[in-house]
């Protein structure tokens, strides 16, 4: 169930593919979906190679597995600060404790970290497991390699390289070609036309509708944008996300080549210029280590060499933060740099993930956006998210944006329609539930729907109020809590609710509910997390260790489900 032209160039291979060759097994731990998917890719590859390929998620990955020898390529990705994905946690926790397997040098691995390099903690669940596996004892056939947003090339760079060295150290025969790898298209479970349209080749998809939700008087601006996809063939369940090629703002570009004083139309190779790959390729406001590190080779400014040494960690953090691109430009200017000089400190610019709004049943050829827009204003200059920004100023009705649909197998509904749900979305978190009402209302399903929803004030932030309340009115949603923060003296969050509900979230828990979480990952996400964990605990009459296994094996039986951001 392949990408078409995918699983047509391997089946034949496949075939070939004896039990006489060694086996590799990939490893994933994957939270949205990126480190399975190159998981995908790595084992199609392998197969291509002729190797008996296993993937296995690390949910499902204990330690009897490690009784015999392993050949091992392992993809985890890095959650927000330092973090696993949620599902990886126990294995995690089971490889870097008391108990880990012992191993030995013929357990052989290489590491694939994915993660984000505006995060101090770049990479570190993989640069974890690479240190631990080879501290247990295991070999490291190949350096790990950490992939930040943009990781498609490293990522394909490093399976071939770790393939090679397999190829090497078993003796196995190359049976196959490459075909495998250099693919153009990922290989993930999509039908044709998902596979056809993403990130390097999406739909150009008609905005249909682009409205402010919040009312007069929020201090938050979130949009609610609906898209076209007439003509495209795109499909997508409840729980998957929409991907959103940007464009940087052209005032901010302009004001960059200003401040470097270059030439909008310097030629970049390929025919590329200045103006335009600033404007659609490469990332210029967020701030990363890596560009620093560019930077102050190209800068004499001693202040700048002194924040990059080691000692100067927590300085250089604090000098960051709330800093961009344009900051250390304008702090630390370099006289007479070139264009392709400049281009080659930055990073591509990553396309951002929006959880859909709408069920695909109900509103068919089109899908749902639910947008909070990022302005801010740190050291003395306005500030704007890049992507949230292009679509609330920078489109309109009737205009295109080019989009793709990325799946995500770790938020979705329970198979069966009985199945009750408690779902807990403030903010813009109230998206992928307005898609999962939509979906169950479409379906007839019969299982119970619980929603918590949380936002600053009643009168500006009920973000789809009319819509929550017909829902509630109709009996689709049976229960429905709200937390509005700033409508008293004392802030009131989603978990204070849920803290409330005590007893009968407990008792939807015991008869099979699957659990739901979208939203700020930074706060809101721990403290409901913590806040189930206390009803367990409580009601279960457990202690906190069984607690937190409680909630384990509901992660583990993705019967509680996140999508934080
Ligand atoms: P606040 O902005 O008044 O602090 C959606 O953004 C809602 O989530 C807002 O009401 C916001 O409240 C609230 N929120 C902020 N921090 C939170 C946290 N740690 N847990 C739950 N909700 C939180």
């Amino acid at each position: 169930n392949q990408g078409g032209m995918h699983s047509a160039s391997l089946s034949a291979q496949d075939a070939a593919a004896s039990s006489a060759q060694p086996e590799i097994v990939v490893l994933y731990g994957s939270q949205t979906g990126n480190a399975e998917g190159v998981a995908e890719q790595a084992r199609d590859s392998a197969k291509a190679r002729g190797f008996n390929v296993r993937m296995a998620d690390m949910a499902d990955f204990g330690k009897k597995e490690f009784k015999a020898p392993l050949n091992l390529m392992v993809v985890v990705s890095t959650q927000g600060d330092g973090d696993p994905p949620d599902t990886a946690e126990g294995f995690y926790e089971l490889m870097h404790g008391r108990k880990a397997p012992k191993l030995t040098d013929d357990t052989h691995f290489s590491v694939l970290a994915l993660g984000d390099s505006s995060y101090d903690q770049y990479c570190k669940i993989g640069k974890d497991f690479d240190a631990r596996l080879e501290a247990l004892g295991a070999r490291r056939i190949h350096d790990r390699a950490d992939c930040d947003v943009d990781y498609e090339d490293a990522a394909e760079r490093w399976i071939d390289a770790v393939l090679e060295r397999y190829i090497t150290l078993t003796g196995a025969e190359s049976g196959g070609s490459s075909a495998g790898a250099g693919q153009a298209i990922p290989a993930t479970d999509l039908e044709s036309a998902n596979s056809i349209y993403w990130k390097k080749n999406p739909f150009q998809a008609e905005v249909l509708e682009s409205i402010v939700l919040s009312g007069r008087g929020s201090d938050k601006e979130t949009h609610h944008i609906e898209l076209s996809l007439e003509g495209s063939g795109l499909t997508f369940e409840p729980g998957d996300a929409v991907g959103i090629v940007p464009q940087n703002d052209p005032a901010h570009v302009d004001e960059l080549i200003d401040m470097l004083r270059m030439d909008a139309d310097s030629e970049l190779g390929e025919g590329r210029r200045l103006r335009d790959a600033l404007l659609s390729e490469f990332e210029i406001t967020t701030l990363t280590r890596p560009f620093l590190e560019h930077w102050s080779e190209l800068s004499d400014a001693a202040e700048l060499r002194r924040l990059m040494d080691q000692e100067s960690r927590d300085e250089l953090r604090d000098w960051i933060d709330g800093r961009h691109i344009v900051d250390v430009i304008e702090h630390f200017p370099v006289e007479g740099i070139d264009a392709h000089t400049f281009t080659q400190a930055l990073r591509k610019l990553p396309p951002r993930l929006y959880s859909i709004a709408s069920s695909f049943e109900a509103a068919p050829d089109e899908v749902h956006l639910t947008v909070g827009i990022v302005r801010y204003e740190t050291h003395g200059r306005a500030r704007g998210g890049v992507t949230t920004t292009y679509l609330a100023d920078r489109v309109q009705a009737g205009d295109t944006v080019p989009i793709y649909i990325d799946r995500n197998k770790n938020f979705k509904l329970p198979h069966d329609d009985d199945t009750p749900i408690v779902m807990v979305g403030p903010g813009t978190g109230i998206a992928p539930f307005r898609a999962f009402l939509q979906e169950r209302e479409e379906r007839g399903a019969k299982g119970r729907n619980w929603l918590f929803f949380g936002d600053r004030r009643f009168r500006s932030d009920f973000l789809y109020q009319t819509e929550l309340l017909n829902w509630r009115k109709k009996g689709i949603l049976n229960r429905l809590d709200v937390a509005f923060s700033r409508d008293q003296q004392e802030k009131v969050y989603v978990q204070q609710r849920m803290r409330e509900n005590t007893v009968d979230i407990y008792t939807w828990l015991q008869e099979g509910a699957h659990f739901y979480v979208c939203g700020d990952g930074e706060r809101m996400a721990a403290d409901v997390h913590r806040a189930l964990l206390d009803i367990v605990r409580d009601q279960g009459g457990l202690d906190e260790d069984a607690a937190q296994e409680y909630l384990r094996e509901l992660q583990q039986a993705k019967r509680y489900q996140r999508d934080v951001y």
